[in-house]
């Protein structure tokens, strides 16, 4: 479970978030929607420990993990899987080591069976040896989500990760998120702009306006 309470960001005296009550119990789907800018991608990474709250408390199971101006609990100690709004491949690394980077707490043969079985799971097994440039924009959100799940994380922060894809294929790795947070029991955060992905996901809808996060009236 996270919960943040009285989350503000600013940045360069501008305030982008504030006031923020948020709780993400364990194996509940929240859906993020709201214009360009409005701070949905900040939320996330807040949420993940990679900026620093300007006030307020992020706690994970419990513990405080960030306040303002600190990090108490850093990224990678959060149970958190982030697929982000670029992908975000290491450029330097392979698919395989890209998947292996996030599995070193894992004995090496188990840590090798969780990367053939996510990349199985993201129908891209072949393209384990490949770097990310020899990679389509289709194959590489294949295999950033792959990189996520393959943890199997307790919480799974999705920010608009199927932007700019076919239908199809949208609609083919949607299913693929829905079944595994399920299979998981994880609790997801998955920011969209678009209203049909929302409804698939179910979940709560909310919506971020005005560095406010309030229920989304309009689904
Ligand atoms: N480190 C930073 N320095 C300056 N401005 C920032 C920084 N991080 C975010 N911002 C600003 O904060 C605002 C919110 O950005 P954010 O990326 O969270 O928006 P978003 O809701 O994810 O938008 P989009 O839907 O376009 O992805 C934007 O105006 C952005 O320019
Ligand atoms: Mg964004």
């Amino acid at each position: 479970m996270i919960t943040c309470s009285a989350l503000a960001f600013s940045v360069g005296g501008r305030s982008i978030l504030s006031d923020l009550e948020l709780t993400i119990p364990d194996g509940e789907c929240i859906v993020v929607m709201g214009p360009s800018g409005a701070g949905k991608t900040t939320l996330l990474r807040l949420l993940a420990g990679l900026a620093v709250p300007s006030a307020g408390t992020i706690r994970v199971n419990g513990d405080v993990a960030s306040t303002a101006g600190s990090v108490q609990i850093a990224p990678s100690r959060r149970d958190i899987g982030f697929v982000f709004q670029s992908g975000a491949l290491w450029p330097h690394m392979t698919v395989a080591q890209n998947l292996l980077y996030g599995l070193a707490d894992l004995p090496r043969a188990e840590a090798q069976q969780r990367m053939r079985d996510a990349l199985d799971v993201c129908r891209v097994p072949e393209l384990a040896m490949r770097f990310p440039q020899q990679l389509s924009g289709g194959e590489q959100r294949r295999v950033a989500l792959a990189r996520a799940l393959a943890p199997h994380p307790r919480h799974l922060l999705m920010d608009e990760p199927l932007t700019s894809l076919d239908a199809d294929l949208r609609s083919e790795l949607l299913q693929l998120v829905c079944r595994t947070v399920q299979a998981h029991d994880t609790a997801l955060v998955y920011v969209t702009h678009d209203e049909a992905e929302a409804r698939t996901l179910g979940g709560r809808q909310m919506r971020l306006e005005h560095g406010h996060l309030l229920p989304n009236g309009r689904a």
